[in-house]
């Protein structure tokens, strides 16, 4: 996508051929700062204080990760160190471990002295896939935007897309997963307004969606947390859209804390509702989500503070509760499939149930659980 004109990526490499460039996000959207990771220590720390985020996102960082280790020590046991460390950052989203669980086997089979070339070359490999998937998520999801807009009545000005927390090019290697259904939409002439919630504690939506909607000219509002129940009860949401961290084999899909919510309201208001996701949120291992899925709890501090650019302009966190509060941060929460229309993926778009993803990808229907 382009900042200014200028296209980006999420993450790169360095001009220097072997450090990694991300763009902060945790000074997004008031600041634009690029940082470089130059070791496996600076993959771990940007991925657990969210300078990167977003599942997609959070692999690709990894899998450098573990190439800056290999170059700081190619051996079995760096190998190893590297691996857990990493995937010890962030426990919600699925495709951390199914990076890790791609590049580690292929580095133990590899001799020490070609393992920095090779690890380099995966991580540029999860990227360019990643790229490539999310585009199509987009490209499918499109055909469902466009029957749903076609159904609205002769003279509709606009066709409203609720998301929550940010599912854009931010949150992955590039185009986005909910965003990339929205991106591709309005490129293809559909007048797409997006209410934008705001998605406390840390407001990804307010600050990273909102910032990669006005840079792309799409129309947006963000609205509060709980507006959307509302604006779904008096007809001014014909669709949501979002993200998912991992969904399991029965179709449960875990994103951002409040995503139920969303489910539910849309759900009693006949409101659409759909999740986008590449293939490797999928995880196959895990056979209901509700009861399975591992949810992140994170510092209080993130629920108790807030951070924005005050009146002189200058970025600052101030304290929105009393002295001494206790404060209770899950990160996510899972939407049940029956909650769930249908979910958006790189190979078409299914039911949420183990038949609708086995339907699009069959070479998981015998594996070992
Ligand atoms: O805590 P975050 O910001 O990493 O959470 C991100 C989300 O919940 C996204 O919706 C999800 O990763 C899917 S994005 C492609």
């Amino acid at each position: 996508m382009k900042i200014n004109g200028v296209p980006y990526r999420s993450i790169w490499l360095n001009k220097n051929a072997w450090s990694a460039d991300i763009i902060d996000q945790t000074r997004l959207p008031h600041e634009f700062v690029v940082k470089t990771l130059q070791s496996m220590q600076d993959a771990a720390e940007a991925i657990s204080t969210m300078r990167v985020r977003g599942a997609p996102l959070i692999g690709a960082t990894a899998a450098y990760g573990v190439a800056l280790a290999m170059r700081e020590d190619a051996s079995d046991s760096n190998l190893q160190l590297a691996c857990e460390t990493l995937l010890a950052t962030r426990p919600t989203a699925v495709n951390l471990r199914w990076a890790l669980a791609r590049i580690q086997p292929d580095l133990a089979e590899t001799s020490s002295g070609a393992r920095v070339e090779r690890a380099y070359a995966l991580a540029a490999e999860i990227c360019d896939e990643d790229v490539v998937i999310n585009y199509d998520i987009g490209r499918h999801a499109l055909t469902v935007i466009r029957e749903l807009w076609q159904k609205k009545p002769a003279g509709s000005e606009a066709f409203h897309i609720l998301t929550h927390c940010n599912a854009g090019w931010l949150a992955t290697v590039d185009w986005g997963t909910a965003l990339s259904a929205i991106y591709q939409a309005w490129d293809d002439g559909i007048p797409v307004h997006v209410w934008v919630d705001e998605t406390r504690p840390r407001n990804q939506g307010a600050a990273l969606t909102a910032w990669e909607l006005l840079s792309h000219g799409i129309p947006h509002d963000v609205i509060v947390d709980n507006a959307g129940g509302h604006l779904m009860q008096h007809g001014q949401v014909d669709m949501c859209i979002t993200g998912t961290d991992r969904t399991a084999r029965n179709g449960d899909v875990c994103n951002k804390i409040g995503t139920y919510l969303k489910a539910l309201a849309a759900h009693d208001n006949g409101v659409p509702f759909y999740v986008a996701l590449p293939g490797p949120t999928i995880d196959w291992q895990m056979d209901d989500g509700v009861k399975g899925i591992p949810i992140e709890r994170r510092e209080a501090l993130e629920v108790t503070h807030v951070s924005g650019k005050n009146a002189a302009g200058k970025v600052d966190s101030v304290q929105i509760t009393p002295d001494g509060v206790s404060a209770c941060n899950y990160a996510f929460d899972v939407t049940p499939a029956r909650l769930v229309t249908g979910l958006f993926t790189e190979r078409g778009v299914c039911a949420a149930s183990e038949a609708g993803l086995l339907s699009l990808y069959p070479e998981y229907g015998d594996m070992d659980k």
